[in-house]
């Protein structure tokens, strides 16, 4: 599909207000992963993953049940967390190891959680991902990734999360 333009800054202003004057993380991950997943065309997944003893177990999410524990390292979200770096997969066919939940994604983004004041420090603690699909082929652009970016540093900073128990 041609990805609609993304009015990013009116979605990150409602994202934010959302999550104004609260702290728990599973509310927030809630309320901006449905936020996403329902303003967003051409989505059918958005969600967080938490890191938890070296794993990624699946939290709030918006659309079809999905794999509960992803390692480090496999799949998209497992090597964007072991990376700790964004991955934007145009074709999840073409990407080794990836992890079919829902059979409908065909392209995906995955942003890193990392507990660090500064979006370009990469040495804070993983805290998991956020992970959004689509049905339609090289649906994340840079406009998308930027949006991602900033709705993942959001997210870390207006909430308290777990205790790492690894
Ligand atoms: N696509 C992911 C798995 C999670 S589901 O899509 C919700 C992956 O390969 O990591």
């Amino acid at each position: 599909m041609i990805a609609p333009e993304l009015d990013g800054e009116t979605l990150l202003a409602q994202a934010a207000a959302l999550v104004e004057g609260e702290r728990d993380w599973v509310a927030n991950a809630a309320n901006l992963s449905a936020l996403a997943g329902t303003q967003i065309p051409g989505l059918n997944w958005s969600g967080v993953y938490v890191q938890k003893s070296g794993v990624l177990v699946l939290g709030p999410f918006y659309g079809k049940p999905a794999c509960v524990r992803i390692a480090l390292g496999s799949g998209v979200c497992g090597t964007a967390a072991q990376q700790r770096t964004t991955i934007v997969v145009p074709d999840v066919h073409a990407f080794p190891g990836h992890i079919a939940c829902d059979p409908a994604s065909q392209s995906e983004i995955v942003v890193p959680l990392l507990a660090s004041a500064d979006s370009e420090d990469r040495t804070g603690r993983l805290i998991g991902v956020l992970d959004i699909d689509s049905p339609h082929l090289a649906r994340f652009g840079e406009a998308e990734r930027t949006f991602f970016e900033a709705l993942a540093s959001l997210l870390v900073r207006s909430s308290d999360w777990p205790d790492d128990e690894a």
